[in-house]
């Protein structure tokens, strides 16, 4: 691990968020992750650079330079002697006494590697379709997690892989991975919009669609054409590309976070425990 320019054990002592960090306070920073293949980061310029805009986004500085981050994550790496990882890393602003506003204390930047297994192959995934409750940037790779742990905890609790994620009639991504929609030759997936987090797996798979000459739209898919699809997938850095072969349907009936007004969920928010 990685902690304010200092490599540590992940489980050593040093190893600590302080208790006024504002990430733990607020949720106050950004995140990334990013595979490991044999010994080399997947991807990491296209990291950086979404890592630069959810930073720009909630107004926090750049602790460093690409090529810093870059030889931070490849001595972290190195350190870690696993060639196959994911390393997630993020920055907060810092630490001070709590209040809303931004303090004016450097950002915290910490960063864990996990050496990582893969899942047994061949798998697909089965998927549950939820309202999408999360904020309107969804953009943003904000570590502000909550509505998105909620839903893939549901999914999980009925059985599912993955949580389907709908807006106003409309899918959007799911709980930690973009969704793509094969139809008649046509590939499609939500645009990278506010509404969905504009994935480095997804871009990755864009490019090779390109670079194959299938057809490609970003348009939402709607819920209600679902069925007609000839093919589902979801991509995501831990994820990569996984096939779905089932969708749980979603259950209209359920109260939104939004419309719950005086009722009582009884189990986590939105669905019955
Ligand atoms: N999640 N959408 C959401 C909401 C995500 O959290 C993720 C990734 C993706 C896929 O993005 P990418 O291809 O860049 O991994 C889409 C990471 C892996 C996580 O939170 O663990």
């Amino acid at each position: 691990a990685y902690v304010n320019g200092v490599f540590v054990a992940a489980d050593a002592d040093g190893a600590v968020v302080p208790l006024e960090d504002r990430g733990h306070l607020f949720g106050d920073g950004v995140y990334e992750v990013v595979r490991v293949y044999g010994g080399r980061p997947f991807l990491l310029a296209w990291h950086l650079e979404r890592l630069a805009h959810s930073l720009a986004a909630i107004g926090l500085a750049n602790p460093h330079s690409d090529a810093e981050w870059t030889s931070l994550i490849e001595q972290a790496v190195a350190q870690s002697g696993a060639a196959e990882a994911t390393v997630y890393w993020q920055v907060t602003r810092g630490t001070a006494p709590r209040a809303h506003t931004f303090p004016d204390v450097q950002p915290a930047v910490t960063m864990v590697v996990r050496p990582w297994t893969a899942p047994p192959a061949p798998r697909a995934a089965t998927l549950l379709c939820l309202p999408d409750e999360r904020w309107a940037n969804a953009w943003v790779k904000s570590i502000n997690l909550l509505p998105n742990v909620i839903a893939k905890e549901n999914a999980r609790r009925a059985g599912a892989d993955e949580a389907l994620l709908v807006r106003s009639g409309a899918i959007t991504e799911g709980a930690a991975s973009n969704l793509f929609v094969v139809h008649q030759g046509v590939l499609y997936t939500h645009p990278a919009n506010r509404y969905i987090l504009a994935g480095i797996t997804r871009r990755f798979v864009l490019g090779l669609a390109h670079d194959l000459g299938i057809p490609v739209r970003e348009v939402a898919w709607p819920l209600a054409e679902l069925a007609a699809a000839d093919e589902v997938f979801l991509t995501g850095t831990t994820t990569e590309v996984l096939a779905v072969d089932r969708i749980l349907a979603y259950e209209a009936d359920l109260p939104s976070l939004h419309q719950l007004g005086e009722e009582r969920p009884r189990g986590l928010v939105g669905r019955d425990g």
